[in-house]
């Protein structure tokens, strides 16, 4: 039976982060669920479907083929066989993905692919709802969070690292408004599982919560 470590919290965490790090080390599959979420709603943009029209969405989702796979340990993520993993990372993207990720048709899509994967390999998946719905029977649960202020700043030195020119104060509206989308929506809401163990990474370094996840998976698994 594969191993599986689910990784859920807000955006800006530092979940991808830390997710690829410990499964470099453990010698884990990283699945990072949201570039999937991100790839759909990149297809709904490129169709110019709004967020609001449900009944598109759905629609859309007939023709929209997603698939993940790995170049040097990077996951890649496909769009009707096109590599879509660089056009994905936008706030125009992200602000467009959780608005569409409450819809059912898109959920069950990825769901299903998600399943698949970690029915076969060891992995470390990261996402929204891995340890409530994607996973319930992961073997461990890690539920990583940090303060808005803290989140906004990681995202703003993130963009602005990259040339991105950027608004602080607009960076941490946005994730606001996305942490209560992801957190009310109807279907899988983001919340924290019975059975994951909080981490909060406002005050710790990247290292140490790879640490402390690699302490609970070892306490759970053995060495
Ligand atoms: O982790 P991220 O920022 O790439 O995710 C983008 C959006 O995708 C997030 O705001 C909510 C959605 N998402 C989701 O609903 N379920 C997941 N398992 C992963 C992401």
């Amino acid at each position: 039976m594969s191993v599986n470590i689910a990784i859920d919290g807000p955006a800006g965490a530092g979940k991808s982060t830390i997710a690829r790090k410990l499964a470099a080390e453990l010698g884990f599959v990283y699945v990072d669920t949201g570039a999937m979420y991100r790839a759909l709603a990149y297809h709904f943009l490129s169709c110019g479907i709004a967020p609001e029209n449900g009944e598109a969405v759905a629609a859309a989702c007939k023709g929209a083929d997603v698939t993940i796979a790995y170049a040097d340990g990077e996951q890649q993520v496909f769009l009707n066989g096109e590599n879509v993993s660089g056009k994905i990372r936008t706030e125009e993207v992200g602000n467009m993905t959780s608005a569409v990720s409450v819809y059912p048709a898109v959920r069950a899509k990825l769901v299903e692919i998600q399943r698949e994967i970690a029915a076969k390999s060891d992995v470390i998946m990261d996402g929204r709802d891995i340890g409530t719905c994607v996973l319930p029977g992961a073997q461990v649960k890690i539920y990583l969070t940090a303060g808005t202020a803290t989140r906004a700043k990681r995202r703003y030195d993130e963009l602005t690292a990259k040339g991105q020119a950027c608004d602080l104060a607009k960076i941490e509206r946005d994730i606001e408004d996305r942490d209560y989308r992801d957190m009310h929506r109807e279907v899988s809401p983001l919340r924290q599982a019975d059975d994951a163990v909080l981490i909060d990474s406002s005050q710790m370094g990247i290292d140490e919560v790879v640490a402390a996840i690699r302490e609970v998976y070892e306490g759970v698994c053995g060495r």
